[in-house]
């Protein structure tokens, strides 16, 4: 790999016939060194730590080439972007499209078309939401839910399940079940009060207040895939019907056909005060999310014509992002990628359960559609036990990178372990894979747990350096690196 930066390359960028492929080419191997300079050194030593540090060229579909073509499949999809994969021609088109039309594009005191198209068709799969707010990311859409929900209830509270993630800016890190995200940039927004997911005692105590504005969940956890009962969601919104309480569905990761229905909430037959939407909509390459909520709700927030604009952000609605999703809901639609995602995703479920029955430390293999968590745990034989304890002892989780990294090296897929200290290895990979890519998927899974049983072996011997760079991690960190 090379480290150096080729330092003559700000005057190339102002010379005439600058052209940007070239550029990539040219520079793409300084890319951990350019990173390591001037953006995050850490994220560089993790990819260096754990061999993701492959310098990927090209994607397509699921599949990533590195610089010598090889072919790897991604199970990450870009946290959930891709769902339609890749580069799909059809959401390429309509960006070349729109960007050789000239079209106005965010005069502001106009509405665009495009973004009415894209709300009309999102809303035909939400027959009992009427509005849809877009914004640019993830976490603009929880932000936005959350005003929405204290403007139109009137209520201080906001309700959250342990374990969640609803994103990063300041409210949504207020709704994150997970200290290691939140630890060091309090205080955090009041009134935020967490209750253990799949608890609907707890959630009765605590919209019992009749102070909270909202509820908000994820119907199956990204972190960790976390399925609930199957009374819990419907138990919920009850609850929320008899206290007041609007109920968010959070769909930003599962929704448009991830878990094999275009929304999770389909499985359990539910239906929220607003839906969130993100990631698969952008079609990987303009960022978008929307919120989807009643009428009443809206009307309250935009409740005068001087508050036309109370809350909005400059880049929402614009035409490429609007193309995006207009055309990622076509390529889903025609394609038949939720059909594809359910008969995918219940095959890996199956495959995986079997091998679970072979392996002593898979605990557990659960999912929905294609968003798969196979989850470990401690093993009975003592000789497993105690290479197990080791890892664990130096940082709780650790042995999942014992599956994701020779996945990656071995058998040229990418994967992701599903949290902060989780046991759980987590696949989410584009809506278009194959039968072909299930058995890649399953022969290699099979191959590396496989060897991840024999102590010794070369998996545990992996998990000797992972223990030696943790202690150095944590020896930096106690001397103020
Ligand atoms: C369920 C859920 N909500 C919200 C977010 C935040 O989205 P963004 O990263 O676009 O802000 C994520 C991102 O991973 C997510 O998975």
């Amino acid at each position: 790999m090379t480290s150096r930066l080729n330092l003559g390359l700000a005057k190339e960028v102002a010379k005439p016939g600058f052209d940007i492929v070239s550029m990539f080419s040219q520079r793409e191997p300084e890319r951990y060194a350019l990173h390591s300079r001037y953006m995050n050194e850490m994220m560089v030593r993790v990819l260096q730590t754990i061999g993701y540090d492959v310098g990927f060229r090209s994607g397509t579909g699921q599949y990533l080439f590195d610089r010598e073509g090889v072919r790897y499949l991604d199970l990450l999809s870009g946290w959930g972007v891709f769902g339609i994969g890749r580069n799909h021609p059809k959401l390429r088109e309509a960006l070349t499209g729109v960007l050789s039309a000239d079209f106005p594009n965010l005069v502001q005191m106009d509405v665009s078309p495009l973004a009415g198209i894209l709300a009309e068709r999102l809303l035909r799969y939400t027959p009992f939401l009427e509005n849809v707010f877009f914004t640019n990311s993830g976490a603009e859409a929880v932000e936005a839910s959350m005003k929405f929900a204290r403007k139109a209830t009137g209520r201080p509270g906001f309700v959250y399940c342990a374990n969640a993630f609803h994103g990063l800016s300041y409210g949504a890190l207020s709704l994150n079940g997970d200290g290691n995200f939140r630890d060091g940039f309090g205080p955090l927004l009041p009134h935020c009060s967490e209750i253990p997911f799949n608890d609907l005692v707890a959630l009765d105590k605590a919209l019992g207040t009749r102070q909270v504005a909202a509820f908000i969940v994820e119907p199956i956890q990204g972190k960790g895939v976390n399925i609930p009962d199957d009374g819990y969601l419907s138990g919920a919104q009850e609850l929320c019907q008899k206290y007041g309480t609007l109920f968010i569905a959070d769909e930003i990761q599962t929704g448009l056909g991830r878990t094999g229905r275009f929304l999770a909430i389909e499985h359990w037959g539910i239906e929220p005060d607003m839906i969130l939407l993100s990631k698969t909509l952008s079609g990987g390459h303009v960022p978008v999310a929307a919120v989807l909520a009643r009428k009443w709700i809206l009307d309250r927030v935009f409740d005068r014509m001087d508050r036309a604009v109370v809350h909005g952000l400059t880049f929402a609605n614009n035409d490429l992002a609007m193309a995006a999703g207009i055309a990622t809901l076509e390529v889903i639609e025609s394609e038949r990628l939720i059909e594809n995602a359910a008969r995918m995703g219940a095959r890996l479920l199956t495959a995986f359960q079997a091998m679970a029955s072979g392996f002593e430390m898979i605990r557990d293999v659960r999912g929905k559609g294609l968003m798969v968590g196979i989850e470990f745990g401690r093993p009975r034989s003592l000789k497993l036990q105690a290479a197990w304890s080791l890892l664990e002892a130096v940082s709780p989780g650790l042995f999942c990178q014992l599956i994701t990294i020779p996945l990656c090296k071995q058998h040229r897929i990418l994967a992701q372990v599903g949290g902060h200290a989780s046991h759980t290895v987590k696949l989410l990979p584009a809506l278009v894979i194959s039968g072909e890519d299930c058995g890649w998927i399953e022969n290699s899974f099979n191959e590396v747990i496989a060897d991840s049983h024999r102590v010794p072996g070369a998996i545990w011997s992996l998990g000797r350096t992972l223990i030696e760079h943790a202690r150095k991690a944590y020896a930096m960190k106690s001397v103020g690196h």
